[in-house]
């Protein structure tokens, strides 16, 4: 099998996410019935986290320890990357002694260059720009309760960052429609995004956007590495908190999604993300269940 990366969204076709969201769908089946599915054993994941994680780390570190395999845990402050060995030496290194890596880091070129040295498949478990793992549950998420996403409406409310650039490109690929809305100065950069006006649509007022979506999403106000800036985006976000006004102007048989982690009363409002519209903890635990599928897939292919 050719090497096979994934670091965006973009990396896999739509026909591949086919497969992944059916075959993530017997493996969880699977887990919920204790049955055992060993595909990767002796298979061994290397996890380089540069920023903090709870969701990535347990789901990646858990998921391959059930696939039959095991995981080394790195972090930049207790291995050379925090010492500036090149990224480049690090990666040869690295693939050399395990099957698969999956980094969180901060610019996405990082990880391309990471990428380009390494021997054996690169997982984004979040840069700066994207978090394609975390919409790979999302739109499983959305097809468990819903069915298919291809035609559907989702409202992004917040900031312009990697989830919502990750939307975007799902958007583009899968046949959706993203209505965005972000305050001034916080708006989405297509060219990072990287797709053409069709997928999405700008509103200026986050109700208008909500306006009969089929999904509600939205995100933290200050994301890993922008924390400098929180007290000036505490400010901006005042108005982009999901509040049960913006749900009630979605379809009323809309979902609420966030990635977590949350901050009731800022980003959304308590009733909302604890409500009964709420999908976030299948949003979580999906997590596990399509990064199964999805390393499976990367190491092995089609089963
Ligand atoms: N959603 C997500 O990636 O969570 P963590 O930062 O906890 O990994
Ligand atoms: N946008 C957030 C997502 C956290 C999972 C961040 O990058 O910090």
């Amino acid at each position: 099998m050719s090497l096979k990366h994934y670091l965006q969204f973009t990396d896999l076709t739509a026909d591949e996410y086919a497969y992944l969201f059916e075959r993530a769908a017997l493996i969880k089946k699977k887990f919920k019935t204790y049955e055992k599915h060993q595909t990767l054993t002796d298979r061994t994941l290397a996890m380089i986290f540069e920023k903090a994680s709870t969701r990535t780390r347990v789901s990646f570190e858990a998921g391959m320890y059930q696939l039959g395999g095991s995981v080394v845990h790195l972090t930049t402050g207790d291995s050379q990357l925090g010492r500036a060995e090149p990224i480049e030496d690090s990666a040869r290194v690295i693939s050399r002694m395990v099957d698969l890596v999956m980094i969180r880091t901060y610019e996405q070129t990082k990880i391309e260059r990471f990428a380009e040295y390494s021997r054996v498949p690169v997982i984004n478990g979040l840069t700066n720009e994207y978090h394609p793992c975390q919409i790979l549950a999302d739109i499983f998420t959305f097809i468990e309760h819903r069915g298919s996403i291809r035609g559907k409406t989702v409202a992004w409310v917040g900031d312009g960052n990697n989830m919502a650039n990750t939307w975007l490109q799902a958007a583009e690929l899968l046949g959706f429609t993203v209505h965005v809305s972000t305050p001034n100065g916080y708006e989405i950069d297509q060219a990072v995004a990287g797709v053409s006006d069709s997928c999405y649509k700008v509103f200026k007022d986050p109700m208008q956007a909500c306006a009969g979506a089929d999904l509600v999403t939205t995100d933290v106000w200050t994301s890993m590495g922008y924390e400098a800036e929180n007290e000036a985006r505490k400010k901006a976000f005042a108005d982009w908190c999901v509040d049960a006004d913006m749900m009630r102007a979605a379809k009323p048989d809309a979902l609420f999604m966030h990635c977590l982690p949350a901050h009731r009363g800022e980003e959304v409002e308590a009733e909302v993300i604890d409500g009964p519209q709420s999908v976030v903890w299948d949003e979580a635990e999906n997590r596990l269940h399509v990064q199964k599928a999805l390393m499976e897939y990367l190491l092995l292919g089609r089963l």
